[in-house]
């Protein structure tokens, strides 16, 4: 077999075979299919696309392409978790020990804030000492343990996704539904999980910006997964504004901590309960939607969530004491408030440019290397629908640099529309897709 002539193939509007999938990954992820024809090859599928099965052979041979990890010694049925990414998703750091006080075992990979989007591991970083490069015998103990771990994504988990990723981001071949699903799903697939709920972002501050594409996708990848039996739900949520208010490491745990008190932003909560549902119904500990929001609701009224969190804090390294007094957190030194322009409704907030504030701010990375300022960040004060007074302040900006909280505040002010119309409230959560019974 010759890479030349499946590129010719595929670039005539030809389909792959899994043979020839197979072997297109495995001479790539060995070093023997150079980056050129591999380039080649994925701006034939933008232009030509993929269908179902050639998805489906492309994602199982990239979640083959390293070590598949084995969760068979956790007992019990295992549920992932993703996002696609957005500004001010915290979601993780409540939703997982909501879930696991209820009983349900997370085995999760994370990831690194990149670009306008956060990442849980950064986050989690707030507390001191806490890490995600624990071994596999800590990350099976611990889910075993107390129900819940969190590690970063090794290197020898699907090589071939990595490699085809950072290929795809420097030659425009990003964009493709199938090259994303099946990047998203092979790792997914060998992450060992037995049960996926996925949240896939639309709007301005998502992957996905048009809401069609998010269903399209989600639809693409809960087939994946149920294909690969793995009972797979995806939920297609709102992304057009920041979730929550609070954007910024520290800041967002603080708002991830008050979530676990009861207290947290309605869109945040909202999202944690039907995530959490689906999360609690794939590990049979519900049956219908109503029993789990009930099941979650009461995790957090006895404060058992709240507990679980400082269990896994501190099961991974950190310092749970943060978890009861978040004051302990990376603060920052300069707060001020950025007051709005003029009278009106906020209609529309920028999403992607708020991340981009956080970014500017030192919270996120310019690139792999950065290492970023957890303190910094936003709250948001105004969003989507709601009335501000010329002068009253449409966020907070917390900052440990004049010129940098300059430049972000110039920024932040671009993002907001305010206008007089009063705009029609848009549904945080789009739609679900759920596995076949
Ligand atoms: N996230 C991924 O992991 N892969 C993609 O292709 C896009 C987003």
């Amino acid at each position: 077999m010759r890479m030349y002539d499946l590129i010719m193939k595929k670039r005539n509007g030809g389909i792959l075979s899994e043979e020839e999938i197979t072997f297109m990954i495995q001479g790539f992820t060995a070093g023997k299919i150079p980056d050129y024809q591999m380039s080649a090859m994925m701006m034939a599928v933008y232009f030509q696309g993929m269908n179902e099965e050639e998805t489906l052979h492309l994602t199982m041979a990239m979640a083959h392409s390293g070590d598949m990890l084995d969760l068979s010694q956790i007992a019990g049925v295992k549920v992932d978790k993703h996002s696609t990414g957005g500004v001010g998703d915290k979601t993780s750091l409540a939703l997982t020990p909501m879930v696991a006080a209820c009983g349900v075992k997370v085995a999760k990979m994370s990831g690194r804030g990149l670009g306008h989007t956060g990442g849980t591991i950064d986050k989690l970083e707030s507390f001191t000492g806490f890490t995600t490069g624990i071994s596999e015998e800590t990350f099976l103990n611990n889910v075993n343990r107390i129900g819940i771990a969190i590690m970063g994504q090794t290197a020898d988990l699907a090589p071939a996704d990595k490699k085809l990723y950072a290929l795809r981001d420097v030659t425009a071949t990003v964009d493709n539904m199938s090259l994303i699903a099946s990047s998203i799903m092979s790792k997914k697939l060998a992450s060992g999980a037995d049960a996926i709920v996925l949240d896939v972002k639309t709007g301005s501050g998502a992957f996905m910006k048009k809401e069609e594409d998010a269903f399209a996708l989600a639809k693409e990848m809960t087939k994946l997964g149920n294909n690969a039996g793995r009972r797979t739900y995806a939920v297609i949520s709102d992304m057009d504004q920041p979730l929550g208010f609070a954007v910024g490491n520290a800041l967002e745990v603080k708002e991830a901590i008050a979530t676990l008190q009861g207290r947290g932003p309605e869109d945040f909560t909202e999202l944690c309960m039907t995530l959490g549902s689906y999360m609690l119904i794939a590990g049979g500990c519900a049956e219908t939607e109503k029993e789990a929001r009930e099941k979650l609701a009461a995790a957090v009224e006895r404060g058992d969530a709240l507990a679980k969190l400082a269990e896994f804090v501190e099961a991974q390294g950190g310092d749970k004491k943060a978890v009861f007094h978040p004051e302990l957190l990376p603060q920052a030194s300069i707060i001020e408030e950025i007051p709005a322009p003029r009278d009106g409704y906020v209609s529309r907030i920028q999403c992607d440019e708020i991340g981009i504030c956080s970014l500017l701010l030192g919270g996120g990375r310019e690139t792999k290397e950065s290492e970023i300022d957890l303190s910094v960040g936003l709250i948001l004060r105004k969003k989507k629908g709601d009335y501000v007074k010329k002068g009253e302040s449409l966020a907070q900006i917390h900052a440990n640099d004049r010129s940098r909280l300059e430049s972000a505040r110039e920024r932040f002010l671009a993002a907001y529309t305010i206008v007089e119309q009063k705009p029609e409230p848009e549904p945080l959560i789009k739609g679900v897709i759920l596995p076949k019974q």
